[in-house]
Formats: structure tokens, sequence, C-alpha cells
């Protein structure tokens, strides 16, 4: 049997990547593909019960390493559960944030340190890593800008930090790009969303007949 491709979709608050993941998913689905979509933290119910402690508006408590180690957590449950398995049977999966958002946001933002975020998610990931990355290039600003005017999404924890903490995290993504560079593809995500769309159907389909 054909292995599956692991395809992730990273970027910053507000970037337009779950609505553009929808209408990817759905275009693999029509052309009869076995895809699956899912994301992160969550995508099984373990994950998504951490997902709701580590972005609940009441912990403001919580600890950069807490938080790291949630993330890797359901990460590891997500993986083992749902991800690998699909992997294995030969099943397209789109995932709506990975390891390079622990990386960018915890590693870099919160300032643990890139390779050192990287080695607790080596424990829990083990091989793991996505045959593609897409990342969503849009600034922090015009980001948190169209979640103030999506009245319908909640803001979560990690919304409401500061512009400087959204700043960082961009240029923690800029670093994995720049470590990365075959894996991680970036498009332009301040494009009006058909069009960002198109560009990154284009990326993934190049991927498939890889
Ligand atoms: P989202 O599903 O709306 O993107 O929300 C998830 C939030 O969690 C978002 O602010 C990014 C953040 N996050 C991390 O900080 N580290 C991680 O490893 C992951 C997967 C998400």
């Amino acid at each position: 049997m054909q292995k599956g491709v692991f395809i992730t979709f990273e970027g910053p608050e507000g970037a337009g990547k779950t609505t553009v993941i929808k209408e990817l998913y759905k275009r693999l689905d029509k052309e009869g593909r076995n895809v699956i979509l899912t994301r992160e933290p969550g995508g099984i119910r373990i994950a998504e019960k951490i997902r709701g402690i580590i972005l609940d508006n009441n912990h403001q408590e919580m600890d950069a390493k807490t938080e790291a180690l949630l993330y890797a957590a359901a990460r590891s449950q997500h993986l083992v559960e749902k991800v690998v398995p699909a992997i294995q049977e030969g099943t397209i999966v789109l995932c709506d944030r990975f390891v390079d958002s622990s990386l960018a946001y915890q590693g870099y933002a919160r300032g643990l340190g890139i390779d050192e975020v990287l080695s607790i998610n080596e424990f829990a990931i083990g091989e793991t890593m996505p045959d593609l990355t897409v990342f969503f290039d849009i600034k922090p600003e015009a980001g948190l800008a169209r979640i103030t005017a999506n009245d319908k999404r909640e803001e979560n924890r990690l919304d409401k930090e500061s512009l400087r903490f959204h700043q960082d995290v961009y240029e923690g993504y800029q670093e994995l790009i720049r470590r990365y560079p075959d894996r991680i593809q970036i498009t332009d995500a301040s494009l009006p969303q058909e069009q960002v769309t198109e560009n990154v159907w284009k990326i993934i389909c190049s991927q498939l007949i890889k």
C-alpha cells in the first residue's frame, strides 16, 4: 500500500488558514482522494480536552513550560491515535498547525528556545515530520485586525497576547523558514481568500504528484 502524505499549515493568528484548508479538503475529497482534515491542538477527544485547558482565558497563570508540554502531549496523542495510522493507510492528512507552531510560539515568542522546544517535541513525535508545510504569510498587525473584525471568532488566551508577542511569533516562523527551506513553502495570505486557495492548491498538487 502506498504511504500517505502529511501536510501541515502554519501561520500567525488571522491568516485565514482554517477556511482555506476546509476548501482544499473539499476539493481533494471531490476528486475521490483518501483525505482527512484535522487540527492541533486537538483533532481527537483527549487532545481537544488539552486544547480547552491551554486556551482557556481564565488560565492566565499558565507557565510557558507547562504550555509547551501540554501542546506536545496533545500532539503525541493526536499522532498515535489519528495521524500515523492514517498515513500508514495511504491517506492524505491535512493538519491545521503542527510542531512548527510550538517552535514559533513557545520556542521563539515565549523565549523557551527553538532547540529546547524541539527536543521535547522529538520525544513526543519521534520520526513523524510533515512532507510539506505551507506557511500563510501575513504580518501580525494585519492578521490581528482580521480577528478583531470577525466578531464570530471568540478570542482565546493566545489571541489576547500583546502585538509584540505576535511579532515575535512571526519572527520565529521566519527562523523556521530559514532552517527548513525544503519543507516549508510560503504563500501570501494577505491576498483575497479565493486567490490564496488557488495558490495553496497548486503547492499541494505539486507535492501530491512527486
Ligand atoms: P487556532 O486553532 O485558532 O490556530 O488556535 C490555536 C492557538 O494555539 C494559536 O494561538 C496558536 C497556538 N499554538 C501554540 O502556541 N503552540 C502549538 O504548538 C500549537 C499547535 C498552537
